[in-house]
């Protein structure tokens, strides 16, 4: 899916106001406090000229991933879910509700953001989209907050969970689970320290009843080894602006994430979710899965005719069908 041409543009022209060269100095701070202050709970995005840098150089690669998230998950749980409202949970400026509403005909949309400026910029882009981005309703809030008196279908939480204080997660996966009438779904980097995250997530939230929709094909123990993560690539297309303020020349990026999607009730998964990029050499394609007896490498032969020529359309993330 294209980030959408609108945002994109209203994006760049927002950032007209400043010259490249601040831009820039803000880009490579905000990209030291990501590094050296997340998980600490401290404000990392708190002024209009990062917002704007922040919009320019992490929306299409949140989108990207969040797109896939939540359209891995649809697949697995079909029409009959029937999401209407979604509510987003450290919203930032609003890349993973233009992914949800890209995929969902929502009625009612509820962002919570602590950050004045980021929610700004984000309720400012929304004004560009669909009826439901445009009445977005968009709520200054903190997470750390005893009380959650929220609720949706579909409650997205992106990229959040990792700028908590390890001391608030727990906590947090339990209030965002309670909120969700629906699917919960948490995204996270694609890295060890991400993945952990979610893994520690996927422990709790079975204990509490939850089911997984995506990407486990079971609820078994999760067989990825502890020096290993579970995480998929969403190549994102670089725009001249994205090039000028985070240096090289390649014409895309490959955002990488973590996810795990929760549901209320037991979903009968047909196949095997791949887990790498599939592997294809003279007619034969290997495939890393993760299903549910064990974690196994498969090979498809040309010789297995319709089946091989669907799988080569396939990619890591998707589900193998049966
Ligand atoms: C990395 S950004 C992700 C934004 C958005 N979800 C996306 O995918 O593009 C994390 C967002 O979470 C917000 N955030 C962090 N801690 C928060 C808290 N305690 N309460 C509310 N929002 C919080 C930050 O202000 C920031 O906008």
């Amino acid at each position: 899916m294209e980030f959408p041409s609108e945002l994109k543009n209203q994006i760049e022209l927002n950032t007209s106001q400043w010259a490249i060269s601040e831009l820039k100095k803000a880009s490579e701070s905000i990209t030291k406090r990501y590094k050296n202050e997340s998980g600490k709970g401290k404000r990392l995005v708190t002024n209009k000229l990062d917002a704007a840098v922040y919009s320019v150089v992490r929306m299409p690669a949140t989108f990207a991933a969040v797109y896939e998230a939540i359209s891995h998950t649809l697949e697995v749980v079909g029409d009959e879910y029937d999401i209407k409202t979604l509510l987003d949970v450290g919203a930032g400026t609003g890349a993973a509700v233009w992914a949800a509403d890209c995929q969902l005909e929502l009625d009612g949309i509820t962002c919570l953001e602590r950050e004045m400026e980021m929610s700004a910029l984000g309720k400012e882009f929304m004004k560009l989209g669909s009826p439901a981005l445009k009445n977005a309703e968009w709520v200054s809030y903190d997470i750390s907050r005893p009380e959650f008196p929220y609720n949706a279908d579909l409650v997205t939480a992106a990229y959040v969970l990792n700028e908590l204080p390890e001391s608030q997660r727990i906590d947090t996966i339990k209030k965002l689970w309670k909120s969700a009438n629906k699917i919960l779904i948490i995204i996270e980097p694609g890295t060890p320290d991400g993945f952990l995250q979610l893994r520690k997530a996927r422990d709790i939230l079975l204990k509490d009843g939850a089911h997984i929709a995506a990407p486990c094909p079971h609820e078994n123990r999760c067989k990825i080894s502890t020096e290993d993560w579970c995480h998929f690539t969403a190549r994102v297309q670089r725009s001249k602006l994205h090039k000028m303020l985070k240096g090289g020349d390649s014409p895309f990026e490959d955002e990488k994430y973590s996810y795990m999607a929760f549901v209320h009730t037991d979903i009968k998964i047909n196949g095997s979710r791949i887990l790498r990029h599939p592997y294809t050499n003279k007619g034969k394609i290997s495939l890393e899965l993760c299903s549910e007896s064990e974690n196994t490498t498969a090979v498809i032969t040309k010789r297995q005719g319709e089946f091989f020529k669907i799988v080569k359309k396939l990619k890591c993330g998707d589900l193998l069908p049966e």
